[in-house]
């Protein structure tokens, strides 16, 4: 199975982009879902319910989320309706939502993790322990895992990629909004990316409005950040899973912007 996942929808400009090339991109590659994270995916901070049910009309099976998760404040009115979408499994016990799910394909089911990291980001329960705990429940289930790990830090994200090599079908990163370029698999059959990217504004700064973040840094005066408008991107990452061993036999990154349309 192939499995198609978008990083961090910014704005109404992620928006369209998804709208927009999700449809080619299923004509493309033909994954048998898609995942996107939607964290930022209203005006830049957290997500709507009408949001997230666009995803799903777009074809996304599963959405994701991150530190962003309660910046609209509308996401407590529908998470615990919202059976499709993840926010961090390591948030402390008790916070509404769920930190996994379960997408049905046919006879296939494939479970969706999302966590986050503590380094540079609000302490929450550790996301390795909960890792380990969520993964034994799940694999009585399907042994096809995506963990996207939602994180700031380049040595948290390798560290749990090694740490879930061989247990999961994939460990992708977000949340720095900028793709890297090391995807691999790893030695017991993981896929691992430390990020995905962002999907929204390319000439922003990690998709914000570029003035007012010259500005904090030039005066460290607070400021507004504004979703920047202009040219736009997708950043994606397409992995190719057994079905019956639920190991990754292939990643590749997706990229389209400008400069790098996509070739159809
Ligand atoms: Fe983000
Ligand atoms: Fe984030």
């Amino acid at each position: 199975m192939k499995l198609l996942f978008i990083g961090d929808v910014v704005g109404s400009l992620g928006r369209e982009m998804v709208a927009t090339y999700l449809p080619k991109l299923k004509k493309k590659y033909r994954p048998t879902c898609t995942i996107i994270n939607g964290e930022n995916a209203a005006a830049g901070k957290g997500i709507t319910e009408k949001i997230y049910k666009g995803f799903l009309d777009a074809g996304a099976q599963a959405v994701t989320l991150g530190n962003h998760t309660w910046d609209n404040r509308e996401i407590f009115e529908f998470i615990e309706e919202a059976p499709h979408m993840v926010r961090p499994a390591n948030y402390p016990e008790g916070t509404p939502g769920s930190g996994y799910t379960f997408i049905k394909i046919n006879t296939l089911e494939v479970a969706v993790i999302n966590l986050m990291g503590r380094t540079f980001l609000p302490p929450n329960d550790c996301p390795f322990r909960k890792a380990e705990e969520i993964i034994e429940k799940v694999r009585k289930r399907t042994p096809i895992i995506f963990v996207d790990f939602h994180a700031e830090a380049t040595s948290e994200k390798q560290a749990m990629g090694w740490f879930l090599d061989g247990q999961v079908s994939a460990v992708v990163g977000t949340h720095t909004h900028v793709q890297t370029s090391d995807e691999r698999i790893l030695p017991n059959g993981t896929a691992y990316l430390t990020d995905v990217g962002m999907t929204g504004p390319y000439d922003g700064i990690l998709g914000m409005e570029r003035n007012a973040v010259l500005k904090k840094f030039l005066t460290n005066l607070p400021v507004r950040f504004e979703v920047a408008s202009g040219r736009s991107q997708i950043n994606g990452t397409l992995i190719t899973i057994d079905d019956t061993t639920g190991l990754a036999k292939a990643i590749e990154r997706i990229v389209i912007n400008d400069e790098k349309p996509l070739f159809e």
